[in-house]
């Protein structure tokens, strides 16, 4: 398993506080896009299982991954339950979108910047679940969502470091210059202001 340090140092930047700051005033929306990304991180998984077949490494490490983000995806909504939140459709975050526009449509190129994405994607929930669970802790009423996002650690960090490997291993070069180009485009998305909150969105606009 990567190390909290390992995936810090990965990511551009730091959740900037005013997001900390929204998110704890915002729980039921950040609980609902929190479901709606651990299905759709499943269902991006399950993707690539149909897409390339050929890739054995690939296909036994992100079966795996799609069915623990499917078991997230349940707690989740448990979670919702005990604290009286309804789930409902979102809209989503403009971050992976924006991310995922930087692909390149050749191969294996298109393969590798989709696992590139998929580490920072994985790094920075880990992050941001690292940054909520003190908060979430020290409030007796949001103990155990805290507890929970300090339990998801583990796995999302995995999942950084396997999407991660995958595309070094499917590489025909060395990745580090795309890397470098993704961690830029990514720091803006979270640095930058946003018009609405996510678990992914940058710093947002709304209750300032
Ligand atoms: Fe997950
Ligand atoms: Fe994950």
């Amino acid at each position: 398993m990567a190390e909290m340090s390992e995936v810090r140092t990965f990511l551009g930047c730091a959740t900037p506080k005013r997001w900390i700051e929204v998110a704890l005033e915002n729980l039921p929306t950040l609980l609902i896009d929190h479901a709606h990304c651990e299905k759709k991180a499943a269902s991006t998984a399950l993707n690539l299982l149909f897409r390339y077949v050929d890739r054995s490494n690939l296909l036994t490490k992100l079966s795996q991954l799609a069915r623990e983000e499917l078991l997230h995806f349940e707690q989740v909504l448990e979670l919702m339950t005990k604290h009286g939140v309804q789930y409902d459709h979102m809209t989503p975050a403009r971050y992976a979108m924006g991310l995922r526009k930087h692909i390149r449509h050749t191969e294996p190129e298109k393969l590798v910047d989709t696992l590139i994405i998929g580490a920072f994607i994985e790094a920075r929930s880990c992050e941001r679940f690292e940054a909520l669970a003190p908060y979430l802790i020290e409030n007796p009423d949001t103990q155990d969502i805290g507890k929970y996002y300090q339990f998801l650690l583990k796995s999302e960090s995995r999942h950084f470091e396997d999407y991660l490997n995958l595309a070094k291993e499917y590489a025909h070069e060395s990745i580090d210059q795309r890397v470098h180009e993704f961690r830029d485009i990514e720091k803006d998305l979270i640095e930058s202001d946003d018009t609405e909150f996510r678990f992914h969105s940058g710093v947002p606009a709304i209750g300032s």
